[in-house]
């Protein structure tokens, strides 16, 4: 028979829906067995037939579902410390991007790194979201932009799992920006490296989900939809990095595709999102971007919220404009930057962050026969997981995924 342990003084925010707030059960207990959640609720009203079990008294701490880090550019060579001073001089992003910096410089230390390199960096990344609380990260290509590059890093993705016991989910972003030696030859581009090469990566298994940067330094709507077809026909779910730095209608395309997200959405124009909201996209929302850039243009909360638009959190951990490794850090600048309760933020990290990955019916919630991926914490109330800013207060962090 599997293992069974009996958590118990112990306090669960479950993150259902339509619940309490939190879908807080106070003076809880909780059942594993064989990493599924066997039983949760109120300690008093624990069955006669678990009373025998092995007990963890959890001293009155807090249990809340594993986090989901719903969008990063994880696997990076090298860094961008030399124009965050150069922004910090004056430069704005899209300068440095059009000087051939940015995304491109990141391209040239990726291609350079070598795979051991790669992961090595990565996993350090990977430790510090894991010391907030995060058990799955989504993580993207996009700094390679050959066929081969985009593949290399989408293979070293997965092999995070070998060495971490997290849940890695890929995404291909050949379309994160068009790479020197394409240049003017834009339509070539897509073509022969994003069309061709997701093709070829889907086939090796390695996409769970297609993206693209939709901006006037990225890709176009026009040019999106094409991708976006061909992701469709192999039937690939999508989302789109959309209304970053101009409002491009990039979150309407998403939203048509039925896209599982749209990312950033500082400049989606709020009378755009009743539209948006038909479609049952999440929104995800990248605090540690706007802070980096120190951008003033805030995203629509108060609209996406009233025509009750999902939203998520995540660090969008990049050496450019989110070198952010701690989702915490992240939820607290939701509250203070984007005026989300801490409800919202401990909800836009668990179960809308799934929902964002398509994993809703595994994830972000604490609830009887799901893997247990829980986190626990060193506080009292939920709410302290937006507040403290610095060390983690993370516990333990269990997760259902044995290392490969
Ligand atoms: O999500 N905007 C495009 N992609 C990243 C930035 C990548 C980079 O600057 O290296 C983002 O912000
Ligand atoms: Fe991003």
């Amino acid at each position: 028979m599997a293992k069974s342990v009996r958590y118990q003084d112990c306090d669960i925010a479950t993150m259902q829906a339509g619940t309490a707030p939190y879908g807080l059960i106070e003076k809880a207990s909780l059942v594993i067995e064989g990493g599924q959640i066997l039983w949760l609720g109120k300690a008093c009203n624990l069955p006669e037939r678990f009373h025998a079990l092995p007990v963890t008294s959890l001293n009155g701490r807090l249990i809340t579902p594993a986090f989901v880090d719903c969008h990063t550019h994880l696997i990076f060579g090298g860094n961008r410390a030399l124009e965050f001073e150069m922004r910090l001089q004056g430069a704005s992003y899209e300068e440095i991007a059009r000087r051939g910096g940015g995304i491109i410089s990141t391209v040239k230390a990726t291609r350079e790194a070598t795979d051991e390199e790669l992961l090595k960096s990565a996993l350090t990344r990977l430790d510090a979201l894991m010391d907030s609380g995060v058990s799955v990260v989504e993580v993207k290509s996009g700094y390679g932009l050959t066929i081969d590059q985009e593949i290399r890093m989408l293979r070293i993705a997965r092999a995070l799992e070998q060495h971490r016991p997290v849940s890695i989910v890929t995404t291909w972003l050949a379309a994160h920006a068009v790479p020197p030696e394409y240049k003017g030859r834009e339509e070539a581009y897509i073509d022969e490296v994003v069309i061709a090469g997701l093709k070829l990566a889907h086939s090796q298994g390695l996409v769970d989900a297609v993206d693209g940067f939709c901006e006037t330094i990225g890709f176009s709507t026009a040019q999106m939809t094409r991708i976006f077809k061909a992701a469709k026909s192999l039937g690939l779910p999508m989302k789109l990095h959309a209304e970053q730095l101009t409002d491009q209608k990039g979150a309407i395309l998403a939203a048509e595709y039925q896209g599982l997200s749209a990312d950033h959405l500082e400049y989606l124009d709020p009378n755009d999102v009743p539209e948006f909201a038909k479609s049952g996209s999440v929104a995800v929302l990248l605090p540690g971007a706007f802070y980096t850039l120190k951008e003033t243009q805030l995203p629509p909360v108060k609209a996406l919220r009233d025509n009750q638009v999902d939203m998520a959190i995540a660090t969008d951990c990049n050496p450019g404009s989110s070198p952010l490794t701690s989702i915490l850090t992240a939820m607290n600048m939701a509250c203070t930057l984007f005026s989300f309760t801490p409800e919202e933020a401990l909800t836009g990290v668990t179960r809308h962050a799934a929902k964002a990955l398509g994993l809703s019916d595994t994830h972000g919630v604490i609830a009887v026969n799901r893997p247990a991926n829980i986190a626990i914490w060193d506080v009292k109330h939920p709410s302290e997981l937006s507040y403290w800013l610095g060390a983690s207060p993370l516990h333990q962090l269990m997760s259902s995924r044995a290392l490969t």
